[in-house]
């Protein structure tokens, strides 16, 4: 066997252990469901473990039981919901150098707000599976046989959204957008007029968003949970009423780029994706071959 050969075995080694390697992901779940859930986050994360060869994946979980974790999908703050996790990142050794973002429903809007408040360790490539990112106008039905619950919620959102102990603790108020009445909305919403820079701009959001590689958008195109359905891509309804629709392209939000999703649309950095099915339904060869395989690398 020849030095050289022997050589050239070796950086073929190298090249191999280091291509193995994958950055690993965090993943932040929809409401009414928890971090570890083994019939949706806890498989979620085996899929990414076992196609990325053990990958390390972090589920969040706010507070310290999965019982608190799932209260805190409705009663929790979604602002200290945020610093809770970005301390909760930084703490983490094995997320030191960097990580790819994957949320669900209600946290793929969420980890958009990690990405933009906690820059570091950095996000690399954030992809939101049916994300509200314009918020919500609309309430899903309540089911069949009936919730008070789920009617209480129905009224009080489209009665009392803004009220600031609503804000305080409903988060789906916190992502309450009326596309009616703008000014309450921008004057009242303590989270998503924040984050989508309502009021006044935040350079460090922008900058922060610009360190994402991609910002990837999954809508599912049956979808009667998030209305409307096109606020997974940033589309929502045009301001002033509530049934003409707009794209992100047209929306204030980009033509006066107020987070640098002009910018990142125009370098190919925003990536569509839809989905023909209802909220969430989607089969684990979607998620391998359009998430997993191009953007958890
Ligand atoms: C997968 O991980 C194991 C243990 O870390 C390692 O021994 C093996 O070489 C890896 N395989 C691939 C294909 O990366
Ligand atoms: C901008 O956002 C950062 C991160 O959340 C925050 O620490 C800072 O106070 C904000 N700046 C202003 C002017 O609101």
């Amino acid at each position: 066997m020849s030095v050289r050969y022997l050589l050239g075995s070796w950086v073929l080694i190298l090249l191999f252990c280091h291509g193995s390697t994958y950055l690993p992901v965090v993943m932040w779940h929809g409401m009414g469901d928890s971090c570890c859930n083994p019939s949706s986050l806890g498989y979620i994360k085996k899929l990414i473990e076992n196609e990325h060869n053990g990958t390390y994946v972090y589920s969040i979980m706010i507070g310290s039981s999965v019982i608190s974790d799932t209260e805190s999908g409705f009663f929790k703050n979604v602002n200290d919901q945020i610093d809770e996790t970005c301390r909760k990142i930084k703490a983490d050794p094995l997320l030191a150098d960097g990580y790819h973002a994957v949320g669900f429903s209600q946290g793929g809007l969420f980890i958009r707000g990690l990405a933009q408040r906690c820059p570091d360790p950095p996000m690399k490539n954030l992809v939101s599976i049916g994300g509200p990112q314009q918020g919500v106008f609309g309430v899903p039905p309540c089911p069949a046989e009936g919730s008070k619950l789920c009617e209480y919620f129905r009224k009080i959102l489209h009665t009392a959204a803004y009220a600031s102990w609503i804000q305080n603790t409903l988060v789906q108020a916190e992502f309450w957008h009326d596309s009616i009445d703008i000014e309450d909305y921008k004057r009242g919403s303590v989270f998503l007029a924040d984050i989508n820079q309502e009021n006044a701009i935040n350079e460090s959001y922008r900058s922060n968003l610009q360190q994402l590689e991609k910002l990837v958008m999954v809508m599912f195109l049956q979808d009667i949970i998030i209305i409307p359905k096109e606020s997974a891509w940033f589309g929502f309804y045009a301001p002033g009423q509530d049934q003409k629709l707009q794209t992100l392209q047209e929306s204030s939000l980009y033509q006066e780029d107020r987070l640098g999703l002009k910018i990142m649309d125009r370098a190919g950095r925003l990536q569509f994706h839809a989905v023909d099915g209802q909220h969430l339904h989607f089969t684990d060869k979607w998620f391998l071959d359009t998430i997993v395989g191009p953007y958890f690398n």
